[in-house]
């Protein structure tokens, strides 16, 4: 199989790398975004990562000239129906998401395989109220920040899906530099499981905004633990009010574990605001 046209929906700190990791791979892109203008000003900045990769000497002038060209976004109503592959990368919300996918379910080529890059959300759940065609088309692809470095990709199988589709999914990220590996389809699935934990009980151990201790933190966990960032600039990263809504939605999938409750800190960010490096604020201050 390949993969030679794709549309990226939810043009944030996900949908843009992933959006520029497939035109890095010679795909043809669209971008769409609830915010058209939103979607515009990430299209420059692929245009500018691009152009700096160029710079620093790690791609061709010519060859990113050729890219750009392969980039496009659009409206909803607009995107290429017989597109091979829809990945959704929206606010972590499974209502929206849900109501994004029927409308995609209608749209769309039968053909054409829909993924969601949800980091809690049962792959199961999101496609039940699909088509039972779709249902074998649908699966998770669930990309981790920033997409066009990091290498790993979770697969995710729901109840129906096709399992060659997954495999030949799986063997094309492999081939393009990628390592895909397939999960099961439960909450978190793994990495964002086990990873619960380590933002949980840095929360706990700092237990109210303090910035030595959060500090403290990041620097045992980096320096000692051999982690590449500690928890608070992870969080930071990752963008608080997205890792609280995973907490959130791990925490009720597992029926109210106590491991993986959300902590106060974290809404207290949320509520200020203070969603991380995309805001400019979050346990940190960005210049
Ligand atoms: P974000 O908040 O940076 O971007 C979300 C984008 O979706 C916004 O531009 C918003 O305008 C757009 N949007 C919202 N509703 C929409 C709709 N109905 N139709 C079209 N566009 C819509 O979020 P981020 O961080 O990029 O996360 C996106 C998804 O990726 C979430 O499901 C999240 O759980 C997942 N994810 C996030 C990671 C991270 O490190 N931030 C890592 C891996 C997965």
């Amino acid at each position: 199989m390949d993969i030679k046209n794709v549309i990226v929906i939810g043009t944030g700190t996900m949908g843009q790398g992933i959006a520029q990791w497939f035109l890095q791979q010679n795909t043809t892109v669209e971008m769409v975004d609830a915010n058209y203008d939103f979607a515009l000003k990430s299209m420059d900045r692929i245009h500018e990562s691009l152009d700096s990769l160029v710079a620093k000497g790690k791609l061709e002038a010519a060859l990113v000239s050729d890219l750009k060209k392969k980039l496009s976004v659009k409206k909803l109503e607009e995107i290429n129906p017989k597109a091979d592959l829809v990945i959704e990368a929206i606010i972590e919300d499974k209502e929206i998401k849900k109501d994004l996918f029927k409308k995609l379910d209608e749209l769309m080529d039968q053909n054409t395989v829909l993924a969601s890059n949800t980091s809690s959300f049962p792959i199961t759940e999101m496609a039940k109220d699909l088509s039972a065609g779709r249902q074998k088309k649908f699966l998770g692809l669930h990309f981790f920040n920033p997409a066009t470095i990091m290498k790993l990709v979770e697969v995710i199988n729901g109840l129906e899906t096709d399992r060659s589709l997954s495999q030949e999914i799986l063997k094309w990220f492999n081939s393009k530099g990628k390592v895909a590996c397939l999960c099961g389809d439960a909450p978190g699935f793994i990495v964002n499981r086990v990873a619960r934990n380590f933002y949980g009980e840095s929360l706990r151990a700092v237990g109210h905004y303090d910035l030595e201790k959060i500090k403290e933190v990041d620097t045992v966990m980096r320096e000692v633990g051999g982690f590449k960032m500690g928890p608070f600039e992870l969080m930071d990263l990752i963008g608080i009010d997205v890792n609280l809504s995973v907490t959130e939605s791990v925490y009720r999938a597992f029926f109210d574990e106590p491991r993986f409750k959300p902590h106060r800190l974290q809404k207290e960010m949320v509520d200020g605001k203070r969603f991380g490096r995309k805001t400019k604020k979050g346990f940190y201050i960005y210049e």
